[in-house]
């Protein structure tokens, strides 16, 4: 494996990224980059705020800006918002600093997950479920792009870390790496 390329962490919200990515950053002694959490410390309010004050599109421009910064930066571990890599230009730019890592969930793994947090804008409908399935439908083709793919379903943010850490190892066998159904 090319030691400096950055992993970048894409997937739906609630497939375990920021866990999966925490641990992948200790286990591998590598700075760990959220994009979300580095654009709230730069903007000093939470992501929901941003939302509600300023609209999506004014984040989605906060998020554009930190992902080119941070994809000039090599050798970190980068975990991303799940609307992150809808942008083109955003995924172009990530793409090529390192290898994309799609976390997958099913639905109803999501729903879990999701239905008592209080923090994520686009999941406010009162239909939370249809909600899910709607969104996950227009993302799926674009998270089934990453170089490497995996199921989080049924399975711990460790045992998740531990694939990707083995499929990174095998670099050249990035095929072999790919569970999505
Ligand atoms: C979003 C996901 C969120 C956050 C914002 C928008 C999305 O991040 O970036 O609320 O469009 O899916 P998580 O995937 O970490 O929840």
């Amino acid at each position: 494996m090319v030691p400096s390329k950055n992993i970048v962490l894409i997937g739906f919200m609630g497939t375990g990224k920021s866990t999966v990515g925490k641990i992948l950053a200790k286990k591998m002694s590598r700075a760990l980059v959220d994009i979300d959490h580095r654009i709230e410390e730069r903007e000093k309010r939470k992501i929901s705020e941003i939302f509600e004050k300023e609209g999506e599109e004014y984040f989605r421009r906060l998020e554009k800006e930190m992902i080119r910064d941070t994809a000039s930066h090599s050798g970190q571990v980068i975990t991303t918002g799940g609307g992150a890599v809808l942008d083109a230009e955003n995924f172009a730019a990530l793409k090529s600093s390192g290898f994309l890592v799609a976390l997958t969930a099913s639905p109803e793994t999501i729903y879990q997950r999701v239905k008592d947090t209080r923090h994520r804008p686009l999941l406010k409908s009162p239909d939370l479920m249809a909600e899910i399935r709607r969104l996950l439908e227009i993302r799926m083709p674009v998270y089934k792009k990453a170089d490497l793919c995996f199921t989080s379903d049924g399975k711990s943010g460790a045992q998740v870390a531990e694939q990707i850490l083995e499929a990174l190892e095998k670099e050249e066998e990035f095929e072999f790496g790919k569970d999505w159904f």
